[in-house]
C-alpha cells in the first residue's frame, strides 16, 4: 500500500514541470511584445508598466490592458472617455501627474495593442467622436 501511494506522489510531481512548461508556452503565445519604437511605447514603459506589466498583460498589482476582460469593459465608449480615465486616475500611485501629450499617446497605444482603428490624434478631443470597436 505504501509503494502505491509513494508512486502516486512520484509521477503527481513529475506532472508539474511539465505543466509549467506548458502554461509558460500558452502565456507566450498570447501576449505578442510590445515595439519599443511604436508611438506611445516609451511613455508606457515608463509611467504603467511597472504595474500593468511590459506586454500590457497585468500582474499582481494591476489589471491587463488588453484582451477581452479589459475590452468587454471598453466596448462601444468614446476613445476620449479612455483617454479621460487614465488622465484623471492613473499612474494609480500619481493620478494627474502626466502631461495630456503623453497620455495620448499612450491612450491610443492601449487602443492599438487591442487592435482598435484609431488614426493619429493632434489632441485628446479628436478621440470625441471615435468608438472603441472590438476588431
Ligand atoms: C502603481 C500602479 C499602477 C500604475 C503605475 C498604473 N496603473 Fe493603471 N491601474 C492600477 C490598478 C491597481 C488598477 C485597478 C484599480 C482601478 O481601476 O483604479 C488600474 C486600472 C487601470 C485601468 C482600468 C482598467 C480596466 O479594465 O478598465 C486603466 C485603463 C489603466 N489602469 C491604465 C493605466 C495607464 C495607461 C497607466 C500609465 C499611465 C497606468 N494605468 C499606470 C495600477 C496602476
Amino acid at each position: 500500500m505504501r509503494m502505491v501511494h509513494r508512486r502516486i506522489i512520484w509521477s503527481a510531481m513529475a506532472l508539474v514541470p511539465a505543466i509549467g512548461i506548458v502554461s509558460a508556452a500558452q502565456g507566450e503565445g498570447a501576449s505578442s511584445a510590445l515595439d519599443p519604437a511604436a508611438p506611445g511605447a516609451a511613455q508606457y514603459a515608463a509611467h504603467c508598466a511597472a504595474c500593468h506589466g511590459a506586454t500590457l498583460d497585468g500582474f499582481d498589482h494591476a489589471p491587463p490592458l488588453r484582451g477581452l476582460g479589459f475590452m468587454s469593459g471598453w466596448a462601444g465608449e468614446k476613445q476620449r472617455k479612455l483617454y479621460s480615465r487614465i488622465i484623471s486616475t492613473m499612474p494609480a500611485n500619481d493620478p494627474g501627474s502626466l502631461e495630456p501629450a503623453d497620455v495620448l499617446a499612450i491612450t491610443q497605444l492601449v487602443l492599438r495593442m487591442n487592435n482598435v482603428a484609431t488614426a493619429p490624434a493632434a489632441s485628446a478631443s479628436d478621440l470625441d467622436e471615435r468608438l472603441i470597436v472590438i476588431p
